[in-house]
């Protein structure tokens, strides 16, 4: 086991920069999450840490050894590292129990061993009774198990897993996200987890490094990235903030023709701002300004109010009552967090 270190990592494929100067120090036994939109960068930083790609600034740090940096690039089999990806990745014309056995027969480790140790990591992953199946006779979420199985029997110093939940149907998905979380416990074992999954991130992780167009807007703890989002993107993306562009005055945040009293608890300083209010910091009625029903939308436990707001649409998710697209209903901040321009 070991911890891993960025320092200010440079990747461009031709003119376009993807990867723009990330700094990461994860301790041994941390179980990071790099989450962000797709194109952001995430497979391109894990992959310069498999070793996978080069870099073009920077550099890496596994443990005490530097592999990657000016003085040169370690390649991905001499740095001991597990990983997983999307497409399951197993061989078909292998077993179960030959998939997993197989980077322990490049170390050529003694036979005896390999079966002991591949009996161990199937164990892990809960397929001890399936060693003698064909892929072909095994459900997705038993693949991407046998893909981990696989990456862990090495005992890697770190896992790295990209999207591995991502080709599930969600029931699978979630069970498999439990599973991950009760290997590690178990494990102990350093990981980093690429996903564009909010609730994935956010349930699995120790810290969550967010990710927007090559850079790293906030790395913190999933409760500070949820109640305190660093960034209007942070906001956006975790926790799906509605954001409006205006100003504060006072102790009110104006947008367009539209004023908001500002709740107590929001710290605001006049001048030009974004404000990030989730769907269900916004109620229905009180002293807020009225604005046209777009659409009705009934979720179940509530029921989501879509408005249009200038060229935005607004999202409030509140109690169900009646309400018709077109009429002017009135409404107000609960909360919200205000990001100065
Ligand atoms: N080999 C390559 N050559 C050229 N461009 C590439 C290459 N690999 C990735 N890119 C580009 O780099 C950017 C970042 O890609 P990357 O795969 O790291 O994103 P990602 O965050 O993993 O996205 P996703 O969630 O879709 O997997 C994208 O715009 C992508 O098109
Ligand atoms: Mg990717």
């Amino acid at each position: 086991m070991a911890g891993v270190e960025l320092k200010a990592v440079h990747k461009s494929y031709g003119t376009t920069a993807v990867v723009k100067g990330i700094s990461l120090n994860i301790a041994s036994g941390e179980f990071i999450s790099l989450l962000g939109p797709s194109g952001c960068g995430k497979t391109t930083t894990l992959r310069m840490i498999a070793g996978l790609e080069t870099l073009d600034a920077g550099t890496i740090s596994i443990g005490a050894d530097i592999v990657d940096g000016p003085t040169g690039h370690l390649p991905p089999e001499k740095r001991a590292l597990g990983m997983v990806f999307q497409s399951y990745a197993v061989w078909p014309h292998k077993s179960v129990a030959q998939n997993v056995a197989y980077p322990l027969l490049l170390q050529r480790k003694p036979r005896t061993e390999v079966a002991q140790r591949v009996a161990e990591a199937l164990d892990w992953v809960r397929l001890g009774a399936f060693a003698d199946r064909m892929p072909s006779q095994l459900s997705g979420g038993q693949l991407q198990r046998v893909a981990i199985a696989r990456a862990l029997v090495g005992s890697p110093r770190v896992l790295l897993l990209d999207e591995p939940l991502s080709n599930l149907d969600a029931a699978l998905r979630e069970e498999l996200r439990g599973e991950i979380a009760a290997l590690r416990a178990r494990l102990g074992t350093t990981m980093i987890f690429v996903t564009h999954d909010q609730h994935e991130a956010l349930a699995l992780a120790d810290r969550v490094a967010v990710m927007h167009q090559g850079v790293i807007e906030q790395i913190d703890s999933p409760e500070r990235i949820y109640q305190s989002p660093a960034t209007p993107f942070v906001a956006g993306f975790v926790g799906g903030a509605n954001k409006l562009e205006g100003r504060v005055e006072g102790r009110r945040f104006i947008c367009g023709s539209h004023t908001f009293e500002l709740p107590g608890g929001v710290t605001a300083t006049d001048g030009p701002a974004t404000l990030a209010v989730r769907a269900e910091e916004l109620e229905l009625g009180g002293p807020g300004p009225s604005l046209p029903l777009l659409a009705r939308l009934f979720l179940g436990s509530a029921t989501e109010y879509r408005f249009t707001i200038g060229e935005s649409v607004l999202r409030v998710v509140g109690p169900a009552r009646e309400a018709r697209p077109g009429e002017a209903i009135a409404l107000s901040l609960k909360h919200a967090r205000l990001y100065p321009r």
